[in-house]
């Protein structure tokens, strides 16, 4: 496959962007379907823009809270920043905004995201603590299609580790991540891949 041919996405962050330089790295082997043609953060000096900008990926930082209450513009602000990158498919990793329904229908079947759960178990925040409290034998996390209940969309994909004796919150989410930065990449090119088809 020629670069020409790779679609176009985005991915959106907050933080440190451990999964975001997974999708970038994956986007630039010469056999994937798709390329980070930019990162985009509501977080003024989120560390991942760094991350992607070393990569060789345009990181933009396009903060919240000038806009107050009004999430709806930002998110307007936002959408400009994609179409303006020609941008396909817009990948959420770590991004800490809970959308208004106008951008998830402006993106309808075009945004994924990446949950550190077993969806439908622990939408939400604090999942591995939930998970470890619940005593279950097994933890993971699901990429979906983001609709407008939170962590609920279609389950395109997800990946198990099995929880361990003496686990903490902090052990559970590191294993977790790990499976994360595989399965996100692979999702997407296998998404990707479909949507093209
Ligand atoms: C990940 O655990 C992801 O599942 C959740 O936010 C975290 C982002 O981590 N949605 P990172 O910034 O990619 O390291």
């Amino acid at each position: 496959m020629t670069i020409a041919s790779k679609t176009r996405i985005a991915v959106l962050i907050s933080g440190s962007g451990t999964n975001m330089v997974s999708l970038v790295k994956a986007g630039q082997q010469a056999d994937c379907p798709y390329e980070v043609v930019l990162v985009l953060s509501n977080i003024e000096g989120a560390a991942g823009l760094d991350k992607a900008r070393e990569l060789g990926v345009e990181a933009v930082a396009l903060p919240h809270r000038p806009y107050g209450k009004d999430r709806q513009t930002h998110e307007q602000a936002v959408d400009e920043v994609l179409r303006q990158h020609d941008v396909k498919l817009v990948v959420l990793a770590g991004y800490m905004r809970i959308l208004t329904p106008w951008l998830v229908q402006a993106w309808k079947g075009r945004m994924l995201n990446i949950h550190p759960s077993l969806l439908p178990l622990y939408p939400g925040l604090d999942t591995h603590a939930r998970a470890l409290a619940a005593g279950d034998a097994e933890a993971g996390c699901t990429v979906h299609i983001v609709t407008e209940g939170m962590d609920e969309g279609p389950i395109l994909g997800q990946a198990r580790v099995p929880i361990l004796s003496g686990d903490t919150p902090d052990i559970l989410a590191e294993r977790v991540k790990a499976a994360e930065h595989t399965l996100y990449p692979q999702v997407v090119a296998e998404f990707v891949t479909k949507a093209e088809a």
